[in-house]
């Protein structure tokens, strides 16, 4: 089969991202412009600056991945743009972006589910890498901002079937990293600042407990041969996550310790300092909050670890994938491979590039799209709350 290169176009969040990857095995060009620095002053992202920022970025941001990709826009094969989940107005701006592309230039459209695009972040630089030896089925974690998600994933001919098994119930983890940082007035976003940080202080320090669901029905988990018998869809266990407690177990923890004043004074002093690095954050932190920063990062890494292995033996995979912006994380990354390599459980990881948002992965869950002509109607729309199944 000839080469097939494909546009991809991410805008779901607060990046503008744009990639050619080709037959969905080589990242030709991959151009992501963050808007950390419009949000940042708010904490958080705010939707109406997102959809603002990305009408802005989109045109320059396709037309530098095509420029690096050596491609112009007649000679890409088809253009792929996540769909969902994610803001609607962001993701509107993309859509219609690659819509009028399409449209313009005749080609095909394909619509892509953002979690899905994450999970292939994987797969595209395993394929990269020349292994093509992944063994079946797959457990896939996506961990991210918005989503703490526990998928089997299971490829048929060229199309791919997921099957979710957990997800959280209340704040996302990246959420939680990001809701900590802020109220320790560490910024926006606080996964990359507590992971630098946590590696200060004393991960033993302050013992916080996760939130555990109550699932009655773990005793009768079917093993994966009874769950083929029966097909998926039939009723399972789940595997769920819950992160809202510990981030009010920090702001307990904040209060009873008398540290909102020298917070404050952090929170005013980093944001004098246009891009702080580590040392702008060590030198306006004490040993207390470096331990707080340690022990909560231990405690989600816990709970992520201990929640998925348990959801690999009870499904009994034989492959293990961790994707989404928090997978980047170093003690994450760290702990999954010590604990499933005792498992005998191999475990991948994208790229630290390719853990957050980009649209390299986008163009690559599209390409078994492509060859089995899954186009969108050019009426489709972007799904807020898009879901990953079947
Ligand atoms: O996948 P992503 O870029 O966007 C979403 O789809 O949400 O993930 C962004 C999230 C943010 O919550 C950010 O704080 C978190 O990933 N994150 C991290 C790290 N890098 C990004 N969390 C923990 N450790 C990191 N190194
Ligand atoms: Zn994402």
């Amino acid at each position: 089969m000839a080469d097939v290169h494909i546009l991809g176009i991410e805008s779901s969040c607060d990046e503008t991202a744009a990639a050619v990857v080709r037959s969905g095995e080589k990242i030709v060009s991959n151009v992501v412009t963050s808007q950390i620095a419009t949000h940042q002053p708010y904490g958080g992202v705010v939707p109406e600056l997102a959809s603002r920022e990305h009408l802005k970025a989109i045109v320059p941001v396709v037309r530098q991945a095509l420029a690096d990709a050596g491609q112009s826009y007649q000679s890409v094969d088809a253009i792929a743009v996540t769909q969902g989940p994610g803001l609607a107005g962001s993701l509107l701006v993309g859509i219609s972006y690659a819509k009028a592309l399409a449209f313009a230039l005749e080609k095909p459209l394909i619509a892509v589910n953002h979690l899905e695009g994450h999970i292939h972040a994987v797969l595209l630089e395993e394929r990269q890498k020349g292994n093509r030896e992944l063994n079946f089925p797959v457990l896939a974690l996506v961990v991210s901002g918005g989503h703490t998600h526990l998928y089997l994933a299971e490829q048929r001919a060229e199309s791919w079937t997921y099957e979710n098994i957990g997800h959280t119930r209340d704040d996302a983890a990246g959420e939680a990293f990001d809701k900590v940082a802020k109220l320790l007035g560490l910024g926006y976003p606080g996964g990359p600042v507590i992971d630098k940080l946590a590696a200060h202080g004393n991960p033993e320090a302050v013992k916080f407990v996760i939130s555990q669901i109550k699932h009655p029905d773990r005793n009768k988990i079917p093993t994966l041969s009874q769950k083929t018998r029966q097909g998926w869809g039939t009723p399972q266990e789940r595997f769920d996550f819950s992160y809202s407690g510990i981030k009010t177990a920090v702001l307990r923890y904040v209060e009873t310790h008398n540290m909102k004043a020298a917070i404050e004074e952090r929170r005013k002093a980093l944001s004098r300092i246009a891009k702080p690095k580590l040392e702008d954050y060590l030198a306006h932190i004490d040993n207390a909050t470096l331990d707080l920063v340690a022990s909560f990062q231990r405690a989600m890494v816990e709970d992520l670890v201990g929640k998925t292995l348990a959801a690999a033996r009870a499904h009994d995979v034989a492959t293990l994938f961790v994707t989404g912006g928090v997978a980047a994380n170093n003690e994450l990354r760290q702990t999954f491979e010590r604990e499933a390599a005792m498992e005998g459980l191999p475990v991948y990881f994208p790229s630290r590039p390719l853990s957050t948002d980009n649209a390299a992965m986008i163009a690559a869950a599209a390409y078994p799209k492509f060859l089995a002509k899954d186009f969108a109607p050019m009426d489709f729309s972007a799904e807020a709350g898009m879901r990953l199944s079947g």
